[in-house]
């Protein structure tokens, strides 16, 4: 690699994989969670992030290339974590963990979505600039209903039940 071509199809390559990743990682949060709106959150997400990984497949069409995914360190090793707390946390702990771990994700996503849509801006890729922007916008509403969740609910459970 050594242009920004190079860096923005590579990248590309990693958040096409992450999708698919966190696809078949969201249904065992779903399963896992005790609360009733933390599931619904994971289950929302994983049609939106089905919904993305379409986009994805435009992007790579508009500049021409295949969809494909080039394995993403990251967000193994942020699954690897949320699979651990899965084995060994549980109740309001499990959920407390859970929605962190979604929101690391998130922000991880964030990051990634916010430098390749400015590098589609940069190498002249409009349509590319769009929907990655698309995709951002929706991941950063995604991280603010979870930190809302949280806030409200998830956390003052938690609170609750260690005091109890
Ligand atoms: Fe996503």
């Amino acid at each position: 690699m050594k242009t920004l071509a190079d860096i923005f199809e590579h990248t590309l390559e990693d958040v096409y994989y992450a999708e698919n990743a966190i696809t078949k990682a969201l249904p065992k949060v779903a399963k896992a969670a005790t609360d009733a709106k933390l599931r619904q959150a994971a289950e929302d997400h994983l049609k939106e992030t089905k919904d993305q990984i379409g986009k994805l497949e435009k992007v790579f069409k508009s500049i021409g290339k295949k969809a494909e995914g080039t394995k993403c360190d990251a967000i193994e090793g942020l699954i690897k974590e949320a699979d651990g707390l899965m084995k060994e946390a549980s109740g309001t702990a499990l959920d407390a963990g859970l929605l962190a771990a979604c929101q690391a994700v998130e922000h991880y996503e964030i990051s990634r979505y916010g430098s390749l849509r400015e590098w589609a801006k940069d190498l002249g890729h409009e349509e590319a600039h769009k929907l990655l922007s698309e995709i951002l916008d929706q991941e950063k509403a995604t991280n603010s209903k979870l930190t809302n969740l949280a806030v409200t609910a998830i956390n003052r459970t938690t609170a609750t039940a260690k005091a109890a």
